[in-house]
């Protein structure tokens, strides 16, 4: 792996070296159990995912088109692709609250995406683009095969392009099964689906910036290779990542396994530590992360209390992300990252357990002094306000993100 022939330290290929795209090829084919075999000439390689948001948004779109993403949402795709390709986002907002045709908080439907592109067209917005991440970043959930084809099958409806992001593709734990997109044997609308995987997660390596875009789309691929010169992988790194996953062997029967034991039993205890401190998550099966629900905690329900208990948890040595900070519309909510040592998880559990049970101790010492006035007061302030909602404080968004961007994940 270490030896690197002279000639990769010249100009390579922009889309990414050949070798390097037929090894990628197989290794997804293989891994995201495609239908059929992937083709090296689909593939484009970039410096990381967010490398191949912006290109292909600038691409997809004219500015001030609108792209539909359900809420909360990673949150470095809003702000990366707005700079870039000058294009705004469309929430589809989802809710904790479950009504009767939802089975789980947070899930998505066609009907939910139906209705935001309506209200974006009433708008005016044009919407090109729908952005799917499949496992969910920050949620943590999958999207059942079923609802993946009732997305693939509104965006054809509307001649919608979709950007599947599967970043957390392989970092599935548990019993949960996982459909990629290049699984499905019909994708209504080929042409139009676009795919896209990198090395961040799943192999741990963020700071190596290798992004992986596949799509059949030979206009908008050549629109990309043009675009990808600015955001190109070095030869060398090209090189040792392929003799990194051409190791099947390691991969089956070192790596994988060891890296999805570890994730759960990370998760086990992050989640069994927060339900000892009275904090529910929604259940997750993929990625990095629980989403917690500190709603209980709130002052109030409002992103102010949200950002203030946020101070609270950083001046404890908790950096732990505001649902604010991943576009959710419901404040309380917060991501924990587990994928660490064990120890700092256990770290994080005894500084949260006594943060929150001085809080306790203090509010009630409050409650006793505090008069009717002032709890009056404090309800009025807390719901059924309508700028309280995730877009209406710019500055404290600024805020978390501009902390958040540095530990992103
Ligand atoms: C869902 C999702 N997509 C894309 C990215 C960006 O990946 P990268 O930093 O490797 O470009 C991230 C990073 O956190 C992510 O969580």
């Amino acid at each position: 792996m270490n030896y690197l022939e002279p000639e990769l330290f010249h100009y390579s290929d922009t889309q990414g070296t050949k070798s390097f795209r037929e090894e990628i090829a197989k290794f997804l084919t293989d891994y995201a159990r495609a239908a059929e075999a992937l083709n090296p000439e689909h593939i484009t390689v970039m410096s990381g995912c967010c490398a191949v948001f912006a290109t292909l948004s600038t691409v997809l779109c004219d500015p001030c088109d609108g792209y539909l993403i359900p809420t909360p949402c990673y949150g470095g795709i809003n702000s990366k692709t707005w700079l870039y390709g000058g294009i705004q986002p469309v929430h589809v907002p989802l809710f904790s609250e479950v009504t009767d045709e939802e089975s789980h908080p947070f899930q998505l439907t066609a009907e939910k995406l139906e209705a935001a592109l309506q209200r974006a067209k009433n708008q005016g917005i044009r919407v090109r683009a729908l952005i799917l991440i499949n496992p969910h970043n920050p949620l943590g959930d999958i999207y059942p095969a079923q609802l993946l084809k009732h997305c693939l099958e509104f965006a054809h409806r509307y001649e919608l392009h979709v950007i599947m992001d599967e970043i957390y593709m392989l970092s599935v734990y548990g019993d949960a099964t996982f459909t990629s997109v290049l699984s499905l044997d019909c994708v209504p609308d080929p042409e139009r689906t676009h795919f896209m995987w990198d090395f961040s997660k799943d192999f741990g390596m963020s700071g190596i910036r290798v992004g992986v875009l596949y799509t059949r789309n030979h206009e908008i691929q050549k629109a990309v290779n043009q675009l990808a010169v600015f955001h190109g992988c070095p030869g060398p790194v090209q090189h040792v990542l392929s003799q990194f996953i051409s190791d099947r062997d390691w991969l089956d029967n070192v790596f994988f396994p060891t890296n999805k034991k570890r994730l759960k039993e990370a998760q086990n205890i992050l989640v069994d530590g927060l339900a000892d401190v009275g904090i529910p998550v929604l259940k997750s099966s993929g990625g990095l992360y629980v989403w917690a629900d500190f709603r209980k905690f709130l002052k109030s329900q409002t992103f102010e209390a949200e950002l203030e208990l946020w101070q609270k948890l950083l001046e404890e040595k908790l950096l732990i992300s505001p649902g604010k900070a991943f576009y959710c519309y419901e404040p309380g909510w917060f991501r924990l990252v587990f994928s660490d040592s064990v120890d700092k998880i256990y770290l994080c559990i005894q500084r949260l357990e006594q943060m929150l049970h001085a809080d306790a101790t203090e509010s009630a010492a409050n409650n006793i002094s505090s008069n009717a006035d002032a709890l009056c007061t404090l309800k009025e302030g807390s719901s059924g306000n309508p700028s309280n909602t995730p877009g209406d404080d710019v500055s404290q968004l600024k805020n978390i993100l501009l902390y958040y961007n540095h530990i992103c994940i």
